[in-house]
């Protein structure tokens, strides 16, 4: 799969739900991001559910950098990543930091992320998610070398918990 900018299709934008658990509230919280998405007709926007998708804990050989990838389930991640143009992490903070699942599905790739527009929205207690954000920032998600590229950058959303 090529990469969108390649041709004359719109640009592919893949929002990722990080959070995985039953009852997560990351999944409406995604799907209105996706509806908002769909209104700016310059994207293709699909969402990649890391709860559907189902990647196992980080399982290759090969230092990921390589591509020498071994498993069906890291290809087709490959292959998605690899086509998509820009991302929106929709993400919830646990424990100070990223979901357990957003962080897997990061190490499983590096090319296929580089170099990409890349935004947060981000949700939680009391920090609304803001260091789940500088968090998913440091472990380089979307090649995070050019998340500034997206208007706003980063968006918290703060529920009712306490953290
Ligand atoms: C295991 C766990 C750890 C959490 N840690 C934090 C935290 O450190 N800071 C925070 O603001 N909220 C924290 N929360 C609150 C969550 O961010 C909040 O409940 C959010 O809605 C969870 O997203 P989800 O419903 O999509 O799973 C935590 C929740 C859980 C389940």
């Amino acid at each position: 799969m090529e990469n969108s900018q390649q041709g004359n299709e719109r640009l592919r934008l893949q929002v990722v739900i990080a959070s995985t658990r039953p009852g997560r509230v990351g999944k409406p919280i995604g799907a209105w991001v996706a509806a908002e998405a769909r209104q700016h007709e310059q994207f293709a926007v699909e969402v990649a559910d890391l709860a559907a998708i189902k990647l196992p804990f980080f399982d290759e050989l090969n230092h990921p950098r390589l591509q020498k990838y071994q498993h069906p389930h890291t290809k087709d991640w490959s292959a998605r990543i690899a086509a998509s143009d820009a991302f929106v992490f929709v993400q919830p903070e646990y424990n100070y930091s990223i979901s357990a699942p957003l962080k897997n599905a990061l190490d499983y790739l590096v090319v296929e992320w580089n170099q990409k527009p890349t935004a947060f929205v981000s949700y939680g207690g009391v920090s609304a998610g803001l260091r789940a954000a500088g968090a998913a920032h440091l472990a380089g998600a979307g090649g995070a070398q050019h998340d500034a590229d997206c208007p706003g950058g980063q968006y918290s959303l703060r529920d009712q918990h306490d953290a």
